[in-house]
């Protein structure tokens, strides 16, 4: 009853009631671990974390952190506020330097990532409040999501060639592409600011997309939307990843859209990671269901001391 009844229950506490201390003891349980190499013929994770750890002052908001991100996959990373998820989009994305460990684009390995060069590495992210020009039109934004690939330098001395006109071809139409695929084609020209939230969120989403990332970072994606804007947003990242194989790494609060969505959930909790794997497994793991439920097991914290 505790299994099936654990979605529920995760919805029911809000994340920020998680009870801690208790489920600190179980947390010492699980080994600091160093990443398992994958075979030479195995594919290679788009993204690796290996050990990241990260402090701020006395606080450890990171701790011994490993991550494997395969190819294609929609992995999301859940916890309680505070339990590191943020600093650990932000350590992927470059605004965090990592205290100790790497952060792996497939065999690019970096203690902190040259947050300028992100998008060169296939990299997109969005942030946990909107980051649109509100001023400018949906189209417009959309097309802001390939400002990096020639340098506003280069592009001035190139007005008017045929090489400038080519490229700007080429971004309008993989623009219009994202758009009619995200169904933003009817409001294309209206100004962004205007929008309803939820659509200001696809246009956010179309935005980081219009670049085909090889890895798109979404933290709290639906944080805001109602009810059926968050279905519909959570159809368009699935509907993302079929159509253009993104890799997705989502932090995401809530848990129903998080077991619908994933094919693999990593669980935080004090900065770090006390479980991943299938939604399945996930909802089913003694250690998660403690932690979210505050309750220790006397057995394994008598293992922890
Ligand atoms: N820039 C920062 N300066 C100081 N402390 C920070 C900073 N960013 C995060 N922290 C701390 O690190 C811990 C993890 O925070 P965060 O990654 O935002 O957690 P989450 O996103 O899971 O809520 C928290 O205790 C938070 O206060
Ligand atoms: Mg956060």
């Amino acid at each position: 009853m505790l299994l099936s009844g654990l979605t529920t229950s995760l919805d029911v506490l809000a994340l920020e009631t998680w009870a801690p201390g208790t489920a600190r003891q179980v947390l010492a349980v699980e080994p600091a671990g160093v990443p398992a190499r994958s075979d030479a013929d195995a594919p290679r994770a788009v993204l690796r974390l290996a050990n990241i750890s990260l402090s701020f002052g006395g606080l450890a908001a990171l701790r011994d952190v490993d991550l494997d991100v395969a190819q294609g996959e929609i992995r999301a990373v859940i916890g309680p506020n505070g339990a590191g998820k943020s600093s650990l989009l932000n350590v992927i994305s470059g605004l965090y330097r990592a205290d100790q460990g790497e952060v792996w684009f497939g065999d690019h390995a970096f203690r902190q990532v040259p947050t300028a060069s992100l998008a060169h590495h296939g990299v997109a992210r969005t942030f946990q409040n909107l980051a649109l020009f509100k001023g400018l039109s949906v189209f417009d934004n959309v097309l802001m999501g390939l400002a990096h690939r020639v340098r506003a330098g280069f592009i001035r001395q190139l007005v008017g060639s045929p090489l400038a006109r080519r490229i700007e071809a080429e971004n309008r139409a993989a623009a219009e592409e994202v758009i009619g695929f995200l169904h933003l084609g009817d409001i294309r020209d209206r100004i962004a600011g205007t929008l309803p939230y939820g659509l200001q969120k696809r246009v956010e989403l179309a935005r980081a997309l219009v670049a085909r990332p090889k890895l798109l970072l979404l933290d709290e994606p639906f944080a805001g939307v109602t009810v059926s804007e968050k279905q519909e947003l959570a159809q368009h990242v699935r509907g993302a990843r079929d159509r253009y194989g993104t890799t997705i790494v989502l932090i995401e609060h809530d848990i129903g859209i998080v077991m619908e969505l994933s094919d693999h959930i990593a669980v935080l909790d004090y900065g770090r990671k006390i479980a991943d794997g299938p939604p399945a497994e996930i909802r089913a793991n003694q250690a998660v269901i403690d932690a979210y439920l505050g309750v220790a097991h006397e057995d394994e914290t008598e293992l922890a001391i």
